[in-house]
Protein backbone atom coordinates (compact mmCIF):
# COMPACT_ATOMS: atom_id res chain seq x y z
CA UNK A 1 0.00 0.00 0.00
CA UNK A 2 2.79 2.24 1.09
CA UNK A 3 4.57 1.23 -2.41
CA UNK A 4 1.22 2.05 -4.14
CA UNK A 5 1.26 5.60 -2.59
CA UNK A 6 4.55 6.16 -2.99
CA UNK A 7 4.08 5.35 -6.68
CA UNK A 8 1.06 7.12 -6.85
CA UNK A 9 2.62 10.60 -5.65
CA UNK A 10 5.77 10.21 -8.15
CA UNK A 11 3.82 9.72 -10.82
CA UNK A 12 3.82 12.52 -13.33
CA UNK A 13 0.50 14.16 -14.67
CA UNK A 14 -0.01 13.00 -18.17
CA UNK A 15 0.99 16.75 -19.15
CA UNK A 16 4.64 15.83 -18.74
CA UNK A 17 6.37 12.99 -20.86
CA UNK A 18 8.85 10.55 -19.07
CA UNK A 19 11.30 12.54 -18.58
CA UNK A 20 9.26 15.49 -16.87
CA UNK A 21 9.10 17.31 -19.61
CA UNK A 22 5.86 19.46 -20.34
CA UNK A 23 3.91 18.63 -23.00
CA UNK A 24 3.02 21.54 -24.35
CA UNK A 25 3.23 22.05 -28.21
CA UNK A 26 1.01 22.05 -30.94
CA UNK A 27 1.48 21.19 -34.13
CA UNK A 28 1.33 25.25 -35.05
CA UNK A 29 3.86 25.72 -32.31
CA UNK A 30 5.98 23.04 -33.56
CA UNK A 31 5.61 24.33 -37.73
CA UNK A 32 6.79 28.00 -36.27
CA UNK A 33 9.63 25.81 -34.48
CA UNK A 34 10.21 24.75 -37.98
CA UNK A 35 10.36 27.38 -39.61
CA UNK A 36 12.25 29.68 -36.65
CA UNK A 37 15.24 27.29 -37.41
CA UNK A 38 14.73 26.98 -41.36
CA UNK A 39 15.18 30.29 -42.20
CA UNK A 40 18.61 31.78 -41.73
CA UNK A 41 21.96 32.04 -42.65
CA UNK A 42 21.47 30.04 -45.83
CA UNK A 43 19.12 32.29 -47.47
CA UNK A 44 20.72 35.60 -46.36
CA UNK A 45 23.71 35.19 -46.67
CA UNK A 46 24.57 31.84 -48.63
CA UNK A 47 22.49 32.35 -52.00
CA UNK A 48 24.37 35.09 -52.90
CA UNK A 49 27.58 33.58 -52.58
CA UNK A 50 26.67 30.17 -54.03
CA UNK A 51 24.79 32.48 -57.09
CA UNK A 52 28.07 34.46 -57.20
CA UNK A 53 30.58 31.94 -57.26
CA UNK A 54 28.98 28.95 -57.74
CA UNK A 55 25.84 28.47 -59.81
CA UNK A 56 24.85 32.26 -61.01
CA UNK A 57 21.07 32.83 -61.35
CA UNK A 58 20.88 28.97 -61.41
CA UNK A 59 20.77 29.21 -57.62
CA UNK A 60 17.20 28.93 -57.58
CA UNK A 61 17.78 25.22 -59.11
CA UNK A 62 20.43 24.72 -56.62
CA UNK A 63 17.70 25.32 -54.27
CA UNK A 64 14.75 23.06 -56.32
CA UNK A 65 17.68 20.40 -55.88
CA UNK A 66 18.49 20.27 -52.24
CA UNK A 67 14.68 21.05 -51.38
CA UNK A 68 14.20 17.55 -52.93
CA UNK A 69 16.58 15.84 -51.01
CA UNK A 70 15.43 17.22 -48.30
CA UNK A 71 11.83 16.76 -49.00
CA UNK A 72 12.86 12.46 -49.35
CA UNK A 73 14.47 13.44 -45.88
CA UNK A 74 11.55 15.40 -44.21
CA UNK A 75 9.13 12.57 -45.31
CA UNK A 76 11.22 9.83 -43.91
CA UNK A 77 11.37 11.90 -40.71
CA UNK A 78 7.57 12.03 -40.40
CA UNK A 79 6.67 8.36 -40.86
CA UNK A 80 9.70 7.47 -38.24
CA UNK A 81 8.47 10.45 -35.46
CA UNK A 82 4.80 9.14 -36.43
CA UNK A 83 5.81 5.65 -36.07
CA UNK A 84 8.83 5.35 -33.66
CA UNK A 85 8.16 8.77 -31.45
CA UNK A 86 10.11 8.65 -28.40
CA UNK A 87 13.03 11.73 -27.85
CA UNK A 88 16.21 12.29 -29.49
CA UNK A 89 15.39 12.72 -33.18
CA UNK A 90 17.03 10.49 -36.08
CA UNK A 91 19.25 9.05 -32.92
CA UNK A 92 15.69 7.77 -31.23
CA UNK A 93 15.19 6.51 -34.92
CA UNK A 94 18.13 5.22 -36.01
CA UNK A 95 18.52 3.37 -31.98
CA UNK A 96 14.99 1.74 -32.60
CA UNK A 97 16.31 0.62 -36.61
CA UNK A 98 19.78 -0.09 -36.44
CA UNK A 99 20.90 -0.47 -32.56
CA UNK A 100 23.22 0.96 -30.50
CA UNK A 101 26.28 1.57 -32.26
CA UNK A 102 24.78 3.72 -35.56
CA UNK A 103 22.32 5.53 -33.26
CA UNK A 104 25.59 6.19 -31.53
CA UNK A 105 27.17 7.40 -34.74
CA UNK A 106 24.60 9.44 -35.69
CA UNK A 107 23.50 11.06 -31.69
CA UNK A 108 27.53 11.79 -32.28
CA UNK A 109 26.67 13.35 -35.90
CA UNK A 110 23.62 15.74 -34.71
CA UNK A 111 25.43 17.30 -31.87
CA UNK A 112 27.52 18.43 -34.24
CA UNK A 113 24.72 19.42 -36.61
CA UNK A 114 22.99 21.30 -34.16
CA UNK A 115 26.06 23.08 -31.76
CA UNK A 116 28.21 23.71 -34.74
CA UNK A 117 25.22 25.65 -36.32
CA UNK A 118 24.35 27.45 -33.53
CA UNK A 119 28.07 28.92 -33.21
CA UNK A 120 28.10 29.97 -36.44
CA UNK A 121 24.79 31.41 -36.72
CA UNK A 122 26.26 33.24 -33.71
CA UNK A 123 29.28 34.50 -35.52
CA UNK A 124 26.98 35.74 -38.52
CA UNK A 125 24.14 37.19 -36.18
CA UNK A 126 27.15 39.15 -34.59
CA UNK A 127 28.27 40.56 -38.02
CA UNK A 128 24.96 42.18 -38.79
CA UNK A 129 24.44 43.28 -35.10
CA UNK A 130 27.85 45.26 -35.14
CA UNK A 131 26.83 46.54 -38.70
CA UNK A 132 23.60 47.89 -37.04
CA UNK A 133 25.32 49.31 -33.87
CA UNK A 134 28.02 51.36 -36.15
CA UNK A 135 24.83 52.79 -38.51
CA UNK A 136 23.77 54.13 -34.96
CA UNK A 137 27.26 55.56 -34.11
CA UNK A 138 27.75 52.45 -31.33
CA UNK A 139 30.11 50.05 -33.31
CA UNK A 140 32.06 47.82 -31.53
CA UNK A 141 35.89 48.14 -31.40
CA UNK A 142 37.18 45.06 -33.84
CA UNK A 143 38.88 43.29 -30.83
CA UNK A 144 35.58 42.82 -29.18
CA UNK A 145 34.17 41.21 -32.49
CA UNK A 146 36.90 38.68 -33.97
CA UNK A 147 37.89 36.05 -32.30
CA UNK A 148 41.69 35.25 -31.82
CA UNK A 149 42.62 33.93 -35.15
CA UNK A 150 41.79 37.09 -36.90
CA UNK A 151 43.59 39.59 -34.81
CA UNK A 152 40.72 40.31 -32.24
CA UNK A 153 40.44 39.05 -28.50
CA UNK A 154 36.59 37.96 -28.65
CA UNK A 155 33.66 37.93 -30.41
CA UNK A 156 31.60 39.38 -28.09
CA UNK A 157 27.82 39.83 -29.47
CA UNK A 158 28.10 35.71 -30.52
CA UNK A 159 29.07 35.15 -26.97
CA UNK A 160 26.40 37.52 -25.04
CA UNK A 161 23.85 36.37 -27.70
CA UNK A 162 24.00 32.19 -27.17
CA UNK A 163 24.38 33.12 -23.14
CA UNK A 164 21.26 35.15 -23.69
CA UNK A 165 18.93 32.46 -25.64
CA UNK A 166 20.42 30.07 -22.37
CA UNK A 167 18.68 31.94 -20.12
CA UNK A 168 15.62 31.55 -22.40
CA UNK A 169 15.52 28.60 -22.69
CA UNK A 170 16.26 27.60 -18.77
CA UNK A 171 13.18 29.54 -18.18
CA UNK A 172 10.75 27.32 -20.23
CA UNK A 173 10.03 25.80 -23.33
CA UNK A 174 6.18 27.16 -23.94
CA UNK A 175 8.30 30.94 -23.27
CA UNK A 176 10.44 29.95 -25.82
CA UNK A 177 8.40 29.18 -28.43
CA UNK A 178 6.02 32.04 -27.76
CA UNK A 179 9.21 34.29 -28.26
CA UNK A 180 10.07 32.31 -31.46
CA UNK A 181 6.80 32.52 -32.85
CA UNK A 182 6.97 36.44 -32.14
CA UNK A 183 10.43 36.31 -34.31
CA UNK A 184 9.73 34.13 -36.92
CA UNK A 185 6.81 36.93 -37.49
CA UNK A 186 9.28 39.78 -38.06
CA UNK A 187 11.42 37.21 -39.96
CA UNK A 188 8.37 36.63 -42.54
CA UNK A 189 7.55 40.25 -42.65
CA UNK A 190 11.20 41.06 -43.55
CA UNK A 191 10.88 38.19 -46.45
CA UNK A 192 7.64 40.12 -47.55
CA UNK A 193 8.91 43.53 -47.74
CA UNK A 194 11.82 42.31 -50.03
CA UNK A 195 10.06 40.30 -52.38
CA UNK A 196 7.31 43.30 -52.21
CA UNK A 197 9.90 45.56 -53.25
CA UNK A 198 12.47 43.20 -55.65
CA UNK A 199 8.96 42.07 -57.89
CA UNK A 200 9.37 45.57 -59.12
CA UNK A 201 12.80 45.95 -59.56
CA UNK A 202 13.62 42.97 -61.64
CA UNK A 203 15.45 42.84 -64.92
CA UNK A 204 15.13 39.97 -66.91
CA UNK A 205 19.05 40.58 -68.73
CA UNK A 206 20.24 39.57 -64.99
CA UNK A 207 19.07 35.94 -65.71
CA UNK A 208 21.57 36.09 -68.07
CA UNK A 209 23.69 33.73 -68.60
CA UNK A 210 21.25 31.43 -66.35
CA UNK A 211 23.89 28.82 -65.46
CA UNK A 212 26.92 29.98 -65.65
CA UNK A 213 28.71 26.96 -64.72
CA UNK A 214 26.32 24.29 -65.59
CA UNK A 215 25.25 21.35 -63.58
CA UNK A 216 28.70 20.60 -63.00
CA UNK A 217 31.71 21.56 -63.55
CA UNK A 218 35.57 23.11 -62.60
CA UNK A 219 36.86 26.36 -61.79
CA UNK A 220 40.41 27.35 -62.57
CA UNK A 221 41.28 27.17 -58.81
CA UNK A 222 40.33 23.62 -58.79
CA UNK A 223 37.32 23.72 -57.10
CA UNK A 224 33.62 22.12 -58.22
CA UNK A 225 31.25 24.53 -59.42
CA UNK A 226 27.78 24.41 -60.50
CA UNK A 227 24.37 23.91 -60.05
CA UNK A 228 25.33 20.75 -57.89
CA UNK A 229 28.12 22.55 -55.63
CA UNK A 230 25.83 25.31 -55.60
CA UNK A 231 23.02 22.60 -54.06
CA UNK A 232 25.80 21.30 -51.30
CA UNK A 233 26.22 24.45 -50.33
CA UNK A 234 22.78 25.91 -50.05
CA UNK A 235 21.53 22.91 -48.28
CA UNK A 236 22.64 24.73 -44.91
CA UNK A 237 19.02 27.02 -45.68
CA UNK A 238 17.45 23.95 -44.97
CA UNK A 239 18.84 22.89 -41.95
CA UNK A 240 16.57 22.97 -38.84
CA UNK A 241 13.67 20.91 -40.45
CA UNK A 242 14.36 18.23 -38.70
CA UNK A 243 14.98 20.10 -35.17
CA UNK A 244 11.07 19.22 -35.30
CA UNK A 245 11.42 15.69 -34.67
CA UNK A 246 13.57 16.76 -31.39
CA UNK A 247 10.55 18.71 -29.92
CA UNK A 248 7.74 15.56 -29.76
CA UNK A 249 8.24 14.62 -26.36
CA UNK A 250 6.49 18.13 -25.43
CA UNK A 251 3.92 17.86 -28.26
CA UNK A 252 0.77 17.66 -27.40
CA UNK A 253 -0.19 15.42 -30.23
CA UNK A 254 3.29 13.67 -31.58
CA UNK A 255 1.88 11.32 -34.05
CA UNK A 256 -0.34 13.55 -35.43
CA UNK A 257 1.62 16.97 -35.21
CA UNK A 258 5.27 16.56 -35.83
CA UNK A 259 4.45 14.83 -38.86
CA UNK A 260 2.51 18.18 -40.08
CA UNK A 261 5.18 20.65 -37.95
CA UNK A 262 8.25 18.94 -40.52
CA UNK A 263 6.19 18.84 -43.86
CA UNK A 264 4.31 22.03 -43.82
CA UNK A 265 7.48 23.78 -42.37
CA UNK A 266 9.72 22.79 -45.32
CA UNK A 267 7.28 23.17 -48.16
CA UNK A 268 6.84 26.62 -46.78
CA UNK A 269 10.36 27.46 -46.78
CA UNK A 270 11.16 25.92 -50.36
CA UNK A 271 8.81 27.92 -51.99
CA UNK A 272 10.21 31.16 -49.96
CA UNK A 273 14.05 30.14 -50.92
CA UNK A 274 12.87 29.36 -54.56
CA UNK A 275 10.85 33.48 -55.21
CA UNK A 276 13.70 34.82 -52.83
CA UNK A 277 16.99 33.49 -54.87
CA UNK A 278 15.15 34.01 -58.21
CA UNK A 279 14.04 37.64 -57.34
CA UNK A 280 17.78 38.27 -55.92
CA UNK A 281 19.50 37.50 -59.24
CA UNK A 282 17.18 39.29 -61.01
CA UNK A 283 17.39 43.01 -59.61
CA UNK A 284 21.14 42.75 -59.27
CA UNK A 285 23.80 40.78 -61.88
CA UNK A 286 24.29 37.63 -59.63
CA UNK A 287 28.66 38.49 -59.70
CA UNK A 288 27.59 41.32 -57.25
CA UNK A 289 26.24 39.05 -54.95
CA UNK A 290 29.57 37.81 -52.62
CA UNK A 291 28.96 39.50 -50.02
CA UNK A 292 28.11 38.80 -45.93
CA UNK A 293 24.57 40.44 -46.48
CA UNK A 294 23.65 40.06 -50.10
CA UNK A 295 19.82 40.65 -49.90
CA UNK A 296 20.13 43.47 -47.97
CA UNK A 297 23.18 44.83 -50.21
CA UNK A 298 21.37 43.73 -53.05
CA UNK A 299 18.72 46.51 -52.11
CA UNK A 300 20.57 49.30 -51.29
CA UNK A 301 22.59 48.72 -55.16
CA UNK A 302 18.84 49.19 -56.67
CA UNK A 303 18.93 52.56 -54.32
CA UNK A 304 16.08 51.59 -51.59
CA UNK A 305 18.11 51.92 -48.71
CA UNK A 306 15.02 52.07 -45.96
CA UNK A 307 13.74 48.62 -47.06
CA UNK A 308 17.81 47.46 -46.85
CA UNK A 309 18.12 48.97 -43.21
CA UNK A 310 14.63 47.17 -42.45
CA UNK A 311 15.96 43.64 -44.04
CA UNK A 312 18.88 43.76 -42.19
CA UNK A 313 16.94 44.10 -38.71
CA UNK A 314 14.85 41.45 -39.78
CA UNK A 315 17.98 39.37 -39.95
CA UNK A 316 19.18 39.92 -36.39
CA UNK A 317 16.17 38.83 -35.55
CA UNK A 318 16.08 36.17 -38.27
CA UNK A 319 19.09 34.50 -37.31
CA UNK A 320 18.02 34.40 -33.37
CA UNK A 321 15.30 32.15 -33.69
CA UNK A 322 17.78 29.33 -36.14
CA UNK A 323 19.81 30.08 -32.78
CA UNK A 324 17.48 29.23 -30.49
CA UNK A 325 15.45 26.16 -32.16
CA UNK A 326 18.48 24.60 -32.86
CA UNK A 327 20.34 24.85 -29.50
CA UNK A 328 17.29 23.52 -27.97
CA UNK A 329 17.25 20.72 -30.39
CA UNK A 330 20.76 20.30 -29.24
CA UNK A 331 19.35 19.75 -25.29
CA UNK A 332 16.95 17.41 -25.72
CA UNK A 333 19.28 14.99 -28.33
CA UNK A 334 22.17 14.67 -25.20
CA UNK A 335 19.35 14.20 -22.80
CA UNK A 336 17.89 11.18 -24.96
CA UNK A 337 21.29 9.60 -24.87
CA UNK A 338 22.28 10.48 -21.47
CA UNK A 339 19.16 8.66 -20.51
CA UNK A 340 20.11 5.95 -22.39
CA UNK A 341 23.26 5.55 -20.73
CA UNK A 342 25.33 6.41 -23.79
CA UNK A 343 26.24 10.44 -21.83
CA UNK A 344 27.28 10.61 -18.59
CA UNK A 345 23.63 10.42 -16.33
CA UNK A 346 24.51 13.79 -15.10
CA UNK A 347 23.16 15.09 -18.56
CA UNK A 348 19.60 13.55 -18.31
CA UNK A 349 18.70 15.81 -15.03
CA UNK A 350 15.17 17.62 -15.92
CA UNK A 351 14.66 20.88 -13.49
CA UNK A 352 11.72 19.70 -11.44
CA UNK A 353 10.63 23.01 -11.12
CA UNK A 354 10.72 24.39 -15.04
CA UNK A 355 11.20 21.22 -16.79
CA UNK A 356 13.99 21.70 -18.48
CA UNK A 357 17.20 19.88 -18.87
CA UNK A 358 19.01 22.75 -17.11
CA UNK A 359 22.29 21.39 -16.91
CA UNK A 360 23.01 19.94 -20.36
CA UNK A 361 21.55 23.43 -21.47
CA UNK A 362 24.00 25.58 -19.51
CA UNK A 363 26.73 23.40 -20.39
CA UNK A 364 26.28 23.69 -24.02
CA UNK A 365 25.63 26.94 -24.06
CA UNK A 366 28.41 27.79 -22.28
CA UNK A 367 30.77 25.43 -24.70
CA UNK A 368 29.14 27.15 -27.67
CA UNK A 369 29.81 30.59 -26.73
CA UNK A 370 33.47 29.70 -26.20
CA UNK A 371 33.58 28.13 -29.37
CA UNK A 372 31.51 30.89 -31.40
CA UNK A 373 33.65 33.62 -29.30
CA UNK A 374 36.61 32.00 -30.67
CA UNK A 375 36.20 29.94 -34.00
CA UNK A 376 36.34 31.11 -37.86
CA UNK A 377 32.41 31.03 -39.17
CA UNK A 378 34.00 29.19 -42.50
CA UNK A 379 35.20 25.69 -40.58
CA UNK A 380 32.15 25.72 -38.55
CA UNK A 381 29.42 26.34 -41.29
CA UNK A 382 30.92 23.38 -43.73
CA UNK A 383 30.89 20.63 -40.64
CA UNK A 384 26.57 21.70 -40.75
CA UNK A 385 26.27 20.50 -44.15
CA UNK A 386 28.09 17.11 -44.28
CA UNK A 387 27.08 16.12 -40.54
CA UNK A 388 23.32 16.76 -42.08
CA UNK A 389 23.46 14.99 -44.82
CA UNK A 390 25.00 11.61 -42.91
CA UNK A 391 22.44 11.97 -40.60
CA UNK A 392 19.61 12.28 -43.37
CA UNK A 393 21.13 9.47 -45.26
CA UNK A 394 20.59 7.00 -42.17
CA UNK A 395 17.30 8.23 -41.44
CA UNK A 396 16.28 7.36 -44.71
CA UNK A 397 18.11 4.11 -44.31
CA UNK A 398 16.01 3.68 -40.96
CA UNK A 399 12.50 3.83 -42.96
CA UNK A 400 14.13 1.32 -44.95
CA UNK A 401 15.40 -1.33 -42.21
CA UNK A 402 11.92 -1.04 -40.34
CA UNK A 403 9.52 -1.21 -43.07
CA UNK A 404 11.73 -4.81 -43.60
CA UNK A 405 12.27 -6.18 -40.09
CA UNK A 406 9.05 -4.03 -38.27
CA UNK A 407 6.27 -4.79 -41.12
CA UNK A 408 3.33 -4.55 -38.69
CA UNK A 409 4.71 -1.84 -36.77
CA UNK A 410 1.80 1.22 -36.17
CA UNK A 411 2.92 4.08 -39.28
CA UNK A 412 -0.08 6.72 -38.73
CA UNK A 413 1.97 8.56 -41.26
CA UNK A 414 3.31 6.41 -43.96
CA UNK A 415 4.97 7.20 -47.07
CA UNK A 416 3.82 6.18 -50.58
CA UNK A 417 5.42 4.18 -53.21
CA UNK A 418 6.45 1.91 -51.57
CA UNK A 419 10.60 1.91 -50.76
CA UNK A 420 10.82 4.26 -53.71
CA UNK A 421 10.98 8.05 -51.80
CA UNK A 422 13.28 6.57 -49.06
CA UNK A 423 15.69 4.64 -51.21
CA UNK A 424 15.52 8.32 -53.75
CA UNK A 425 16.46 10.16 -50.15
CA UNK A 426 19.43 8.01 -49.50
CA UNK A 427 20.57 8.09 -53.36
CA UNK A 428 19.95 12.28 -53.38
CA UNK A 429 21.75 13.26 -49.84
CA UNK A 430 24.67 10.97 -50.37
CA UNK A 431 24.92 12.86 -53.94
CA UNK A 432 25.19 16.02 -52.50
CA UNK A 433 27.81 14.70 -50.11
CA UNK A 434 30.27 13.75 -52.60
CA UNK A 435 30.16 17.68 -53.81
CA UNK A 436 31.24 18.62 -50.58
CA UNK A 437 34.81 19.98 -50.18
CA UNK A 438 37.47 17.39 -49.75
CA UNK A 439 38.52 19.27 -46.59
CA UNK A 440 35.04 19.11 -45.10
CA UNK A 441 35.29 15.41 -45.64
CA UNK A 442 38.63 15.04 -44.00
CA UNK A 443 37.31 17.23 -40.43
CA UNK A 444 33.98 15.14 -40.23
CA UNK A 445 36.14 12.13 -40.06
CA UNK A 446 37.85 13.58 -37.70
CA UNK A 447 34.88 14.38 -35.44
CA UNK A 448 33.52 10.14 -35.81
CA UNK A 449 36.91 9.15 -35.33
CA UNK A 450 36.73 11.28 -31.76
CA UNK A 451 32.98 9.81 -31.72
CA UNK A 452 34.18 6.58 -31.67
CA UNK A 453 36.69 6.65 -28.63
CA UNK A 454 34.77 8.38 -26.32
CA UNK A 455 31.66 5.37 -27.91
CA UNK A 456 34.25 2.86 -27.12
CA UNK A 457 35.84 3.86 -24.01
CA UNK A 458 32.56 5.63 -22.16
CA UNK A 459 29.34 4.48 -23.79
CA UNK A 460 29.37 1.25 -24.23
CA UNK A 461 30.06 0.32 -20.99
CA UNK A 462 27.31 2.78 -19.44
CA UNK A 463 24.85 1.83 -21.71
CA UNK A 464 21.45 0.96 -20.64
CA UNK A 465 20.95 -1.95 -23.45
CA UNK A 466 24.50 -3.59 -21.81
CA UNK A 467 23.30 -3.66 -18.56
CA UNK A 468 20.08 -4.87 -19.00
CA UNK A 469 21.83 -7.92 -21.02
N1 LIG B 1 18.82 26.67 -41.97
C1 LIG B 1 19.46 27.48 -41.03
C2 LIG B 1 20.03 28.70 -41.63
O1 LIG B 1 19.95 28.85 -42.83
C3 LIG B 1 20.50 26.73 -40.25
O2 LIG B 1 20.57 29.52 -40.92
Amino acid sequence: MRLIRQMTRKKLPTAYSTHGLMKCLTAFDLTFLGIGAIIGTGIFVLTGIAAATQAGPAVVLSFVVAGIACAFAALSYAELSASVGGCGSAYGYSYAAFGEFIAWIIGWDLILEYGVSVAAVANGWSGYFNNALTAIGFGLPDALTKGPHVGGIVNLPAVVIILILMGLLIAGIKQSARLNMAMVFVKLLTIAVFIGVALFHVHPANWTPFAPFGWFSTAEDGKTVGILAGASLVFFAYVGFDAVSTAVEEAENPQRDAPIGILVSLAFCTVIYIVVSGLLTGIVPYTKLNVSSPVAHALELIGVNWASALVATGVITGLTTVMLVLYYGLTRIILAMASDGLLPKFFSKVDQKRHTPVRNTVICGVIMAIMAGALPLGILAELVNIGTLVAFVLVCGGVIVLRKTQPQMKRPFKMPFGLVLPVLGVLSCAALIVFLPLTTHLRFVVWLAVGLVIYFLYSRKHSKLVSLN
